[in-house]
């Protein structure tokens, strides 16, 4: 059963554009000669619900929308049947996509930082697709901008590629997998996650629980949140990875939704006007 909840946002478009956001979608298909984690992981997971879940919202979107935004936890680890079907999945013109956390993830128990993430990558083959990292396209016009920042840290060459593509002058719409920080959102998040952080660019003067934390944002992190919230050419903010569904103004008044869990049959379909 799927649930979709309905947005507009007013951007000034000549012609309405109706997409369809999806993000966690956990998908988690296995084999025999899978890692015995990755094996033991994925006979946890509800694979009819989630494979089930996600060709309905896809259907959905096939009817009823211009395009599909994927924001990341597409597959839930890198078995080799998950890294086959993310290969086929984002073949999809409709669909555009950015990683999250468990596009890397090996259930080793391993820590999750760039290096672990480049070397997931390596061992499956190279990137999911073209982009994974940070990718932009212009479609209605729109300016649709991609970034990875699924460990909870953005990258100067991450800010600069934006930079880059909000001077084209189109309207911004940005998807990323984690949310960025904002005070209720953060409250209901860390109390949601178990007094764990999931979200980008909290201060550590407010907030010193995350303090030595991965997610004590890095300078460049600094950089992107500040430019991010005070860039009015973006005009909105879509993200995943708490599994709930959130949807709140961002400091510089940028609209910030944050959708459900795909798995669970949850996706949002907003309409940019
Ligand atoms: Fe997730
Ligand atoms: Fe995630």
């Amino acid at each position: 059963m799927i649930h979709i909840e309905k947005n507009t946002v007013e951007i000034g478009l000549a012609k309405p554009l109706k997409i369809l956001h999806i993000t966690d979608s956990h998908i988690p298909f296995y084999c025999e000669a899978d890692t015995e984690a990755i094996i033991k992981q994925a006979k946890n997971r509800n694979r009819e619900e989630s494979v089930s879940n996600l060709a309905q919202l896809m259907q959905y979107a096939e009817e009823n929308c211009d395009l599909v935004v994927h924001s990341g936890d597409l597959i839930d680890f890198i078995s080799i049947p998950c890294v086959e079907f993310a290969r086929e999945y984002l073949q999809n013109e409709k669909v555009l996509f950015v990683a999250g956390n468990h596009e890397y993830w090996r259930c080793d128990g391993g820590i999750e930082d760039m290096a672990y993430r480049m070397e997931s990558i390596a061992q499956s083959g190279g990137p999911l697709c073209e982009g994974q990292l940070y990718n932009a396209h212009i479609i209605g016009g729109v300016n649709f901008v991609g970034i990875d920042e699924s460990y909870h840290q953005a990258e100067y060459e991450q800010l600069d590629f934006l930079k880059e593509e909000v001077k084209k002058g189109y309207p911004v719409v940005l998807f990323m997998h984690a949310p960025l920080y904002e005070e209720e959102l953060y409250k209901q998040s860390y109390a949601f996650w178990n007094n764990e952080n999931y979200i980008l660019g909290c201060d550590p003067a407010v907030h010193p629980e995350i303090i030595g934390d991965q997610t004590e944002p890095t300078e460049s992190t600094k950089a992107f949140y500040d430019y991010v919230i005070g860039e009015k050419q973006i005009k909105a903010v879509l993200t995943g990875h708490l599994h709930f569904a959130f949807e709140s103004r961002l400091h510089g008044g940028t609209i910030q939704f944050v959708t459900n869990r795909a798995d669970r049959g949850n996706a949002r379909e907003i309409t940019l006007l």
